[in-house]
C-alpha cells in the first residue's frame, strides 16, 4: 500500500448473484488503521460486498481499490498476497485439521521462513490464549467460539493490512463474544485497518468509530459509534417488509 492512500475504497459497486442484483452502486472508503462496521438486516446484501472486495463475487460494475491499487476482481489468492484477509460468515475453518494446521494455512500465500512463522503462530495464541492448550486438537472439535479464534488466528497469520470480518458474533455466547471482541479491539490499536460486518450494532459500536448502515443491497446512511449504540435499530425496524 502507499502511503496517503485509503486503505479500502469502494466506487459505485454493482453485484449480482445469478441473475439478480443484489448490490446497487455502493460506495464506501476506510482511512488506513480505521475500524468500521458495516451493518443491515439479513439479506442487506453485506456477505455479498464482502464477497465483491475479496475476489469471491466480482462485481458487474464499479472499482474496489486496496491502498490506492485497483484490485476489481482479482482472485481472493492474489488479495491476499495484497494484505487483505477475511474471516468468512459462519467461520470457514477446515473441520478435519488440526488448529495448528489451520492457523498454518493461514500463512500458506506469504513463503515465511519456519521461524517467522512460529513466531506469528506464537502471536495467535497470546492474542487467544485458550487455542494455545488445543494447538493438536481437531478444530471440528472446538466450541464454536473457540472456532471463531481459529478463523480470526488464521486471518492474523496472513498478516494483513486489511481485515474483514463477517458476522463474528453469529451464534456465539456473551462471555466468548466479547473476549473475541476485546482481542479484535486489541488488533485495533495494533494499527490493523478493520472493516466488520455485524448485526450486533452494541458489539459494533465497542470496536468500531463509525458504522455504513446497508439496506437491500444499498448504502442507506453512515453513523458515530455512538449514533449505533444507541438509534441503529431504527434500520432493523424500517427493514421489516
Ligand atoms: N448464492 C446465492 N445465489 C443467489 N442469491 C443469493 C445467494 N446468496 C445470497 N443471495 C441473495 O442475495 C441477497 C443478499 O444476501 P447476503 O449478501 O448474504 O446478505 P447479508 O449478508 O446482508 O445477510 C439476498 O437477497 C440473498 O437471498
Ligand atoms: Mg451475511
Amino acid at each position: 500500500m502507499s502511503d496517503g492512500e485509503p486503505a479500502l475504497e469502494i466506487e459505485h459497486l454493482s453485484t449480482l448473484r445469478g441473475r439478480v442484483q443484489v448490490l446497487w452502486d455502493v460506495s464506501l472508503r476506510v482511512e488506513r488503521g480505521e475500524t468500521v462496521a458495516i451493518v443491515g438486516p439479513n439479506g442487506a446484501g453485506k456477505t455479498t460486498l464482502v464477497g465483491s472486495i475479496t475476489g469471491l463475487i466480482p462485481p458487474k460494475a464499479g472499482r474496489v481499490r486496496i491502498g490506492g491499487a485497483d484490485v476489481t476482481g482479482l482472485s481472493p489468492e492474489r488479495l491476499a498476497t495484497r494484505g487483505v484477509a477475511l474471516v468468512p460468515e459462519r467461520r470457514g475453518i477446515f473441520a478435519p485439521l488440526t488448529v495448528r494446521e489451520n492457523l498454518q494455512m493461514g500463512a500458506y500465500a506469504r513463503r515465511a521462513p519456519r521461524a517467522v512463522l512460529a513466531a506469528d503462530l506464537e502471536g495467535v495464541f497470546e492474542l487467544f490464549p485458550a487455542l494455545r492448550r488445543y494447538r493438536d486438537t481437531i478444530a471440528g472439535s472446538l466450541s464454536g467460539g473457540e472456532q471463531q479464534m481459529v478463523a480470526i488466528g488464521r486471518a492474523l497469520m496472513a498478516k494483513p493490512d486489511l481485515l474483514l470480518l463477517d458476522e463474528p458474533s453469529l451464534g456465539l455466547a456473551p462471555k466468548v463474544r466479547a473476549e473475541n471482541f476485546g482481542a479484535l479491539a486489541r488488533l485495533a490499536e495494533r494499527g490493523v485497518t478493520i472493516v466488520l460486518v455485524e448485526q450486533n450494532l452494541r458489539l459494533a459500536a465497542r470496536i468500531c468509530s463509525r458504522a455504513y448502515l446497508m439496506q437491500r443491497g444499498r448504502i442507506v446512511g453512515t453513523e458515530t459509534a455512538d449514533e449505533l449504540a444507541r438509534s441503529a435499530r431504527s434500520v432493523y425496524l424500517a427493514a421489516r417488509p
